[in-house]
């Protein structure tokens, strides 16, 4: 087995695997389970995951990889894409439904582009007329130079008067339109349907081999720049576009083997506030949620246990049965475990320091390996490397890291620093009841009152930021049984399934800190007087 120091951990962060030389890694790591068999079934428009849960790890392993007749590509939208989308509202005073009239023609812009590329050959489709003419006139647009990025697809969309005139002339030229149209600068939702229209005609000619997916990455994070109201109207027209080609458009086209469709990654908070109809069926019907629950006495069998302990093996030199790699680098027990089991329970810490997202477990892993002071000829990671303070506190301030990139949707970094304050007015205590943390809370509005700053909204009342305590898998909540014996925990993360995507927390009960934030957050170890 290879000493702890040459293991390669993989990337926490999936987008790392884009690039071309740690395509092999990616394929060597990556399981093959059924959420990426649920993802190439037809009905599927969304990837719900929380933070670290493999969405970006799913759309580019079938980025790199034809799997199941089905060929797909990720793109990400960028700050430079939000800022396009602000001054286009600025120039043509757009609507909500604008935005998804917009994004409707970027997606069939980069969907037909990759068709072409990816099975121009095979499927002759330059020898669909309408098809041929499309491509003609994004050709000439482009310069032949087309680059398939969301930043160029805006661009055609800007200049619609351009973009539909080149349309209307190319398909005048192949005989499919025999009327010659003029166009307006200032008609830009005109423009904007005819365009539509060509893709949509032309789409529907042409007979494909394969599946394609076009993923799009990247809305869960709001750069700074960008209004949250702003950002919101266009990820929603994101959102509805993606469904509305989905389920009006590309199930018309009847023929051919191969089917066309997007698919949008999503946080489910986000999923929640961009409200689409029916949400819940959508969520059922519609989508593949990333879930990675286990228990702690089925966890050798779990698809969690399966990522880290495959990802330990597959690096030696011969094959290893299930649990031989993880067992090697880790034998040993981990503290309270009651039940009896016949392998090492250390797999059961590495939970309990977890949200059952592949990224912690990824990151543990990756720092207990870097420790300094620890032997470099280390064999295995010991009960003690994970124990040390220092191995803690990194971790922790990763958790905390992923909190703030979490928030950074919808808040600010004045807002993020009003939301550190609390855990002050918690005066060390990781474990409270209800009182106390209104206490905790009337502290905080007086405090957010004398620095004169505005209320945040998830602020709004005590309950409410609660909520989002909870939301955020900072808190979980105890209920006691009338025996009062072992208190029933509720965590968000655990109680999240299709069925119910943002579960309520409870008032007038027990709270507690998540143990593996109480080091970033300062909490745990209560302190003996501070005056406020
Ligand atoms: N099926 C799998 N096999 C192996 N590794 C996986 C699998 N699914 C997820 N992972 C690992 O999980 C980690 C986190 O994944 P990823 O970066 O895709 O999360 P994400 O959901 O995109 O998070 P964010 O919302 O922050 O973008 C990566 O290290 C990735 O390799
Ligand atoms: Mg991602």
């Amino acid at each position: 087995m290879k000493l702890v120091k040459d293991l390669e951990l993989g990337f926490a962060d999936a987008e790392n695997y884009k690039r071309r030389e740690n395509k092999e890694l990616l394929n060597r790591v990556f399981i093959r389970d059924d959420h990426l068999d649920n993802l190439c079934e037809p009905n599927i428009s969304f990837l719900i995951g929380e933070k670290g849960t493999g969405k970006t790890a799913y759309s580019i392993f079938l980025s790199n990889n034809e799997y199941k007749d089905t060929i797909s590509s990720t793109r990400y939208v960028r700050e430079t894409e939000y800022q396009k989308f602000v001054s286009l509202k600025k120039e043509k005073h757009l609507q909500i439904s604008d935005f998804s009239s917009i994004w409707k023609v970027i997606l069939y812009l980069l969907i037909s582009k990759e068709i072409l590329k990816r099975e121009g050959s095979i499927s002759k489709l330059l020898n669909y007329s309408k098809f041929n003419a499309l491509n003609s006139a994004i050709d000439e647009y482009y310069y032949s130079a087309f680059s398939p990025e969301i930043i160029q697809a805006l661009s055609f969309v800007q200049e619609s008067k351009l973009a539909a005139e080149l349309l209307a002339k190319h398909a005048k030229l192949k005989g499919e339109e025999s009327e010659s149209v003029t166009f307006s600068e200032s008609r830009f939702q005109v423009n904007l349907f005819y365009m539509q229209k060509k893709f949509e005609s032309a789409l529907s000619q042409v007979r494909l081999a394969k599946n394609h997916i076009l993923f799009i990455d990247g809305i869960d994070i709001r750069p700074s720049s960008i209004p949250y109201t702003l950002y919101l109207e266009c990820i929603k027209g994101l959102a509805n576009a993606v469904w509305e080609i989905n389920n009006d458009f590309f199930p018309t086209i009847k023929g051919g083997q191969g089917r066309m469709r997007a698919v949008l990654l999503i946080r489910p908070d986000i999923f929640e506030s961009i409200g689409l109809q029916n949400q819940n069926t959508k969520i059922r019907d519609n989508a593949v949620f990333l879930d990675w629950r286990t228990q702690y006495n089925s966890h050798r069998h779990s698809q969690l246990f399966e990522v880290v302990d495959h990802m330990l093996a597959v690096q030696q030199s011969t094959s290893l049965a299930r649990g031989v790699a993880w067992d090697h680098y880790f034998p040993w027990d981990s503290p309270n475990v009651f039940e009896e089991y016949d392998t090492p329970t250390s797999f059961i810490n590495f939970l309990r320091w977890s949200y059952y997202r592949p990224r912690d477990i990824v990151t543990m892993l990756e720092l207990l390996k870097r420790r300094p002071g620890g032997n470099n000829d280390r064999t295995f990671i010991s009960y003690e490397d994970f124990e040390n303070p220092e191995f803690k506190r990194e971790y922790s301030n990763y958790l905390l890291g992923e909190i703030k990139d979490h928030l950074s949707f919808y808040y600010g970094s004045g807002h993020y620093d009003i939301f550190l304050k609390f855990f002050e007015y918690l005066s060390g205590k990781d474990k409270f009841d209800y009182e106390y943390y209104l206490n905790a809370f009337e502290k905080l509005l007086n405090h957010i009152e004398s620095v004169a700053s505005d209320r945040p909204k998830f602020m709004a009342t005590a309950n409410d930021f609660l909520q989002f305590l909870f939301d955020l898998n900072i808190i979980c909540f105890m209920e006691r049984t009338e025996d009062n014996h072992q208190p029933f925990i509720h965590w968000c993360f655990r109680d999240r399934s299709y069925a119910n995507i943002s579960p309520k927390v409870k008032t007038g009960v027990e709270y507690q800190i998540f143990y593996g934030l109480a080091k970033a957050l300062n909490v745990g170890k209560e302190f003996k007087e501070k005056k406020f």
